[in-house]
């Protein structure tokens, strides 16, 4: 394809420009999470506090999303997840939603040049099937486009609910015929299949709840809240966010 035709074959080159931008930044290359995972929370307080509509809080956090993804790119960052829409947030007044798919159509094709640019790839996590058709067409279209990128896999969670996405995971199992299971046999059917576990999970807007984000993957990752609203949160914030990860002393039960 052309458009991966044109890209410079990865070699030690970006490594080397992911620790200088890092170390740059006062971080540690050496200990940059591997996974990234974010619950994009607080645009309708944004939105509010200006005395603005919600929707103007969702579009502005579309700058966010791309300052974070290319944050991520420059540091190395494997995967970034972003929680985008939960099974629960259906409850919205459907004027809401029916804002935040067009949103999530118009961002996909916006962005869709700047993340091949950046050698970035995309999934998505949730039940797909239960986002409007436009929706599913165009994330399969980016999806498709960005194939044979080798940098940053861009996760987007979408129609997510881990409590779904476990009972998923065990029904395809069932339908396996799997008799016994053990964890890795359950991790292999979860949407985030072959992704490493977020070491870092960031919640935006003071929230302190995980909202059904995750909660298979999220056993030992590092938690950081935030009172900043999403749409406030820029590249600073993030490499403040790191910054913050890099402190702690994780010990997965040991010492
Ligand atoms: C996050 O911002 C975006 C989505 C959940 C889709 P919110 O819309 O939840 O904003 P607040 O939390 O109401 O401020
Ligand atoms: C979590 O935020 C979901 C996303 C960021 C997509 P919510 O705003 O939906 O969560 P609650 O309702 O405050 O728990
Ligand atoms: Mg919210």
């Amino acid at each position: 394809m052309a458009h991966s035709a044109a890209k410079p074959t990865p070699s030690v080159e970006p490594r080397v420009a992911a620790a200088a931008y890092a170390a740059s930044n006062g971080l540690d290359p050496a200990n940059l999470p591997r996974h990234i995972a974010v619950i994009m929370d607080g645009n309708g307080r944004w939105a509010k506090s200006r005395g603005l509509p919600r929707v103007a809080g969702h579009k502005l956090g579309v700058d966010s999303v791309r300052a974070a993804i290319r944050t991520c790119g420059k540091l190395g960052i494997e995967v970034l997840t972003l929680y985008a829409f939960s099974t629960e947030n259906w409850l919205r007044p459907k004027d809401e939603v029916t804002e935040l798919m067009s949103l999530l159509s118009w961002a996909l094709k916006r962005e869709v040049s700047e993340l091949d640019k950046n050698n970035a790839r995309l999934r998505a996590s949730g039940r797909l099937s239960g986002l409007p058709k436009t929706v599913q067409m165009e994330l399969a279209r980016s999806i498709e486009r960005l194939r044979e990128n080798t940098g940053l896999v861009v996760n987007l969670a979408l129609n997510y609910g881990a409590r779904q996405e476990i009972v998923d995971a065990v029904n395809a199992l069932i339908k396996d015929g799997v008799k016994d299971v053990d964890e890795a046999a359950l991790a292999a059917k979860l949407y985030t299949a072959g992704l490493p576990e977020p070491d870092f999970v960031i919640r935006t807007s003071g929230e302190m709840r995980l909202s059904n984000f995750l909660l298979w993957q999220c056993a030992y990752s590092e938690f950081y809240v935030t009172p900043v609203f999403w749409p406030d949160f820029r590249e600073a914030q993030l490499l403040e966010a790191i910054a913050e990860y890099q402190k702690r002393h994780r010990r997965f039960g040991g010492i």
